[in-house]
């Protein structure tokens, strides 16, 4: 099979965990006979140097008409002072929202090599961790009106609104249900209903999607108790489906307890088979560019690709099944070093990664 992937290589350590990501595909596409053509195009800093735009046009068109894209990171210090439209940041939201990619997930998975890098106690990890968060990716506070203003007593005020429909609210929450119903067949849908009017739509939205699925166990939790719960006692999660700011926070809290950010993949996908993969971590400006960086979020977002974007779950399997072996076998980047282990870079870490393919 032929594939036509669009590649962001982005900023920071973007371009070299993408270097290993692609090294994967090749290694896939070798042994199991397919072709990936790969269109690398410019997205968030190093667009602004390029273009001025945070996303050009070209890319979104390019984009649009590829299989499947695949993201490194995008910002940094260098651009951090541009303002909200400047920034590489609003390249990423830009290519979601082009691309209706409403679906975000990020599966946090404690492997049992890394149970050592996990900042948990083992009685709680013991019990497993193995959830999955499916966030809003294209509604909420990051894409309702935004204002920045003189108020009448004279105030600087700023307001960003968090703004929902009920169609949103249901077609993310069917994803959610479809994924526990492959799953452990558990949904936990997180709002903030004690405060929130978007909170108390989605709770309502919620409950009548949850009817539909009489088959899948359903509840609500607070994202301030989910938050603890998540560090307390995460075995009891098994598909949590959220809003897109709580999704953000929570994933990156999901993502340190099974050992590093630097291990999570994500899958955005919408409507058809058009997907975006990228890693949940950002750009590392403080390690980029020293070989030093974790490549397996972007590893694993490659596999999520094969598995959700191509339809190829053997292939997909493989890759993760690679990345056990590397860890299995002792080696480490720094984020998830611990004694008794081989550091490796990141480089290195793919070349094993590959070996194992
Ligand atoms: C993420 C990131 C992005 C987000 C940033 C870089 C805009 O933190 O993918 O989680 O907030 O969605
Ligand atoms: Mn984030």
């Amino acid at each position: 099979m032929t594939k036509n992937i669009a590649v962001i290589k982005g900023d920071g350590i973007g371009p070299e965990i993408i270097e290993e990501a692609v090294k994967i595909l090749n290694a896939v596409g070798e042994k199991f006979g397919h072709g990936f053509n790969y269109t690398y195009v410019l997205m968030g800093g190093i667009a602004i140097d390029e273009t001025g735009d945070p996303l050009p046009k070209e890319t979104v068109e390019k984009c649009l008409s590829s299989d499947s894209v695949l993201l490194g990171a995008v910002g940094g210090p260098k651009w951090d002072k541009g303002e909200g439209s400047k920034r590489p940041e609003a390249g990423l939201l830009g290519i979601r929202s082009a691309l209706k990619l409403f679906a975000n997930i990020r599966p946090a998975k404690l492997l049992k090599p890394l149970a050592s890098a996990c900042p948990l106690k083992t009685e709680i990890t013991d019990k497993g961790l193995d959830l999955v968060i499916v966030r809003e990716l294209i509604g909420g506070a990051y894409f309702g009106e935004k204002r920045t203003y003189t108020d009448e007593k004279g105030h600087k005020t700023a307001s960003d609104l968090m703004k929902y429909s009920d169609y949103e609210i249901e077609r993310i929450c069917r994803v959610a249900f479809e994924m526990a119903k492959k799953r452990r067949n558990k949904v936990t849908s997180i709002d903030k209903a004690n405060v929130l009017d978007s909170s108390r739509l989605w709770r309502e939205v919620s409950h009548k999607i949850a009817s539909e699925y009489p088959e899948v166990g359903f509840s609500d939790m607070l994202v301030d108790n989910a938050a603890m719960q998540l560090v307390r006692d995460p075995a009891q999660f098994d598909v949590i489906v959220t809003e897109n700011l709580f999704g953000d926070i929570l994933s990156d809290e999901a993502s340190m307890i099974t050992g590093s950010l630097g291990m999570i993949p994500s899958a955005s996908l919408g409507e058809g088979t058009l997907g975006l993969y990228e890693p949940i971590h950002g750009s590392a400006p403080d390690i980029a560019g020293q070989n030093k960086a974790n490549p397996i979020a972007a590893i694993l977002s490659a596999a999520m690709m094969l598995r959700y974007g191509f339809d190829m779950a053997e292939e997909a399997d493989t890759v993760e099944k690679a990345v056990d072996r590397a860890l299995d076998e002792g080696f480490r980047t720094g984020d998830i070093m611990s004694e008794g282990k081989r550091l490796v870079s990141c480089s290195e870490m793919g070349d094993k990664i590959a070996s194992f393919i």
